[in-house]
């Protein structure tokens, strides 16, 4: 039973590598404003005004820099953190284990003028290429429930964080946008084993994040969870339709189905939404913030 887990959480590992890989520049795009807005959340618990350019954070599982842009660059206008971006200009090191996303947070660093900023393919798992207390901060935003092993991933950021640094890591509580994609999936394909966006389901808990961190070395005096709402902003019914059809959601989705199921995938995605969410364009998502603090 152990070896079948196992295999399974490094298969579904690889899928989910494999998965960011191929879709690597559609998710900026297509998720970025709301984990933007979930980054934003997360930063605000950081003592940012404290930061100076001696100050080093770690934008771990960093995706395209979505972390990284909010310390450095100005704001989205529907972020209002008025610490952001970081200045003087923090270093921040972005780590990621998809190349493609890399190249994507490289991109981000040459045309935004990230001159602080480095990024790096790495395991978040294993930060064994930085020394212990090297950081200031770590950050992960929706990455920890994509490690092999979560809590040696916590162990790492307590090793390299310096006596009083934050590790803060976030995870869902709810999404919307999944119910939504597994409902439309449903209705086509009723015996489809497919799971899109699949997260264990004790990851929506909000004990799961800091038992995690606890397990890693924080002090359990020293963790603390916070909620927040990023939800999905797509404007209008047509903004959330044309969003579901996204291939950060679909290219799983849509393999091996023939052109008559894939054209029917709109007006089920149509039958999913509730009255406010196709009169808001607004799908609810919300989210959990666990701020750990190394004593
Ligand atoms: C949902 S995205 C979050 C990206 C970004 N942090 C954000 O704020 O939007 C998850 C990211 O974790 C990365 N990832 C998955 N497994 C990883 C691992 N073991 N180590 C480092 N990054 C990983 C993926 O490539 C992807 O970029």
């Amino acid at each position: 039973m152990f070896l079948i887990n196992v295999t399974h959480h490094s298969l579904s590992q690889i899928s989910e590598k494999f998965h960011f890989q191929k879709n690597a520049s559609s998710y900026e795009e297509d998720a970025g404003a709301t984990s933007t807005r979930l980054a934003a959340a997360a930063l605000s618990y950081l003592p940012l005004r404290s930061y100076s350019s001696s100050s080093h954070i770690l934008d771990s599982a960093a995706g395209p820099g979505i972390v990284t842009k909010l310390l450095l660059s100005p704001s989205p206008a529907d972020v209002s953190v008025p610490e952001l971006p970081v200045s003087p200009r923090p270093r921040v090191t972005g780590i990621d284990l998809v190349p493609a996303m890399v190249e994507h947070f490289k991109a981000n660093k040459a045309s935004l003028n990230w001159t602080t900023a480095d990024a790096y393919v790495q395991d978040s798992e294993d930060l064994s290429r930085f020394k212990d207390a090297e950081f200031d901060a770590v950050v992960m935003n929706l990455g920890i429930f994509n490690l092999r092993d979560p809590v040696a991933g916590a162990a790492e950021m307590y090793r390299v964080l310096k006596p009083g640094g934050y590790a803060v890591i976030t995870t869902w509580k709810t999404r919307r946008v999944v119910e939504i994609l597994q409902g439309a999936l449903d209705a086509i394909r009723p015996n489809s084993w497919l799971k899109p966006m699949y997260m264990p389901p004790e990851w929506l808990t909000k004990e799961k994040p800091s038992s995690v961190m606890e397990a890693g070395g924080f002090h359990k005096d020293q963790i603390e969870t916070f909620e927040a709402e990023p939800n999905w902003e797509c404007g209008s019914e047509e903004g959330i339709v044309k969003a579901l059809n996204s291939p950060l959601w679909t290219s799983k989705i849509f393999e091996g189905w023939s052109h008559e199921e894939i054209g029917r995938w709109n007006g089920e995605i149509r039958k999913q939404l509730r009255d406010t969410e196709k009169k808001t364009g607004t799908l609810e998502m919300s989210a959990w913030i666990c701020v750990a603090r190394k004593g």
